[in-house]
């Protein structure tokens, strides 16, 4: 089973969207994935038509009451399928933003998604985390749970402010966990058309050679569309640039070159 994490402590700069993308072409290859939705506000619960607000099932705040005695079929029971073969969430629940206080103090807890994922390692091959723009307690737990951070950046002005401090603080927190930081950056909602896409492009390219996705996704209103449908982009239109550039991004991330992944 292999872990994506995707954050940015930007809201609004395609998180969920590149959690929902990749899945719908992991489970369109014939993978079996599981999103786990550890953002309070829940939009990716509700993209597939769940209510974080009145959870229908077990959620993400379940992973943290469990115990070192929690089995597979607990895990499980958190899992609910969506409309879309071979996809199954891990709702959400507004619940999840009263944890960050609760658990100032309280040891073990930036591991409770990672121990929770590794009783049904064998129950999925994917693992998507979508993470909120905060870093506290839940986007630590989706860092040590995962073994690739992708940070989507959305090509405007300022993109770059605040990303330095969160990719440090994203590494000293894996560097505290004896793991090593592998991630990646791509560039989101890119416009040719205007100068605040090339030259934030531009800017993230010099900064982060090493890091940076070499091409980026477009701006695409069939996003918006895809949303409203409550499928994935490649379910809603196979075609669309936005459906290339994820599936371009999907080969470079378990291309073998990026054995690591
Ligand atoms: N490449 C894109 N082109 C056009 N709209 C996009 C693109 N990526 C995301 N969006 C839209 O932008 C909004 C914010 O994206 P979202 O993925 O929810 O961001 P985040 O999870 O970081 O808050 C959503 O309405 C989404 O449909
Ligand atoms: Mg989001």
């Amino acid at each position: 089973m292999k872990v994506w994490a995707i954050s940015n402590q930007k809201g609004g700069v395609g998180k969920t969207t590149t959690a929902v993308s990749l899945a719908g072409l992991l489970a369109e290859k014939g993978q079996r994935v599981l999103l786990v939705d550890l953002d309070p506000h829940g939009s990716m619960t509700s993209y597939f038509g769940f209510d974080p607000e009145e959870p229908a099932a077990a959620t993400t705040y379940h992973f943290f009451e469990m115990t070192s005695s929690a089995t597979r079929d607990q895990v499980l029971a958190c899992v609910q399928p969506t409309a879309v073969k071979g996809m199954s969430i891990v709702q959400s629940s507004t619940a999840l933003a009263t944890l960050e206080r609760q658990m100032v103090g309280k040891s073990g807890m930036g591991l409770k998604v990672s121990q929770a994922l590794a009783l049904i390692a064998n129950d999925f091959d994917y693992v998507l985390i979508d993470s909120p723009p905060i870093l506290g307690v839940l986007m630590i737990n989706a860092l040590a749970a995962c073994h690739t951070l992708l940070v989507p950046v959305q090509t405007e002005f300022l993109a770059i402010k605040g990303l330095e401090r969160m990719l440090r603080t994203c590494e000293m927190v894996l560097k505290s966990q004896k793991k090593s930081f592998d991630y990646l950056i791509i560039p989101t909602m890119f416009d040719r058309r205007t100068h605040a896409s090339t030259a934030s492009l531009r800017e993230l390219r010099n900064t982060y050679p090493e890091a940076i996705w070499a091409a980026m996704v477009p701006v695409d209103t069939r996003f918006r569309d895809a949303s409203q449908a409550g499928v994935p982009i490649s379910v809603f239109d196979a075609n669309t640039r936005g459906t290339e550039a994820y599936r371009s991004l999907l080969k470079h991330l378990i291309s073998a070159k990026k054995s690591a992944v």
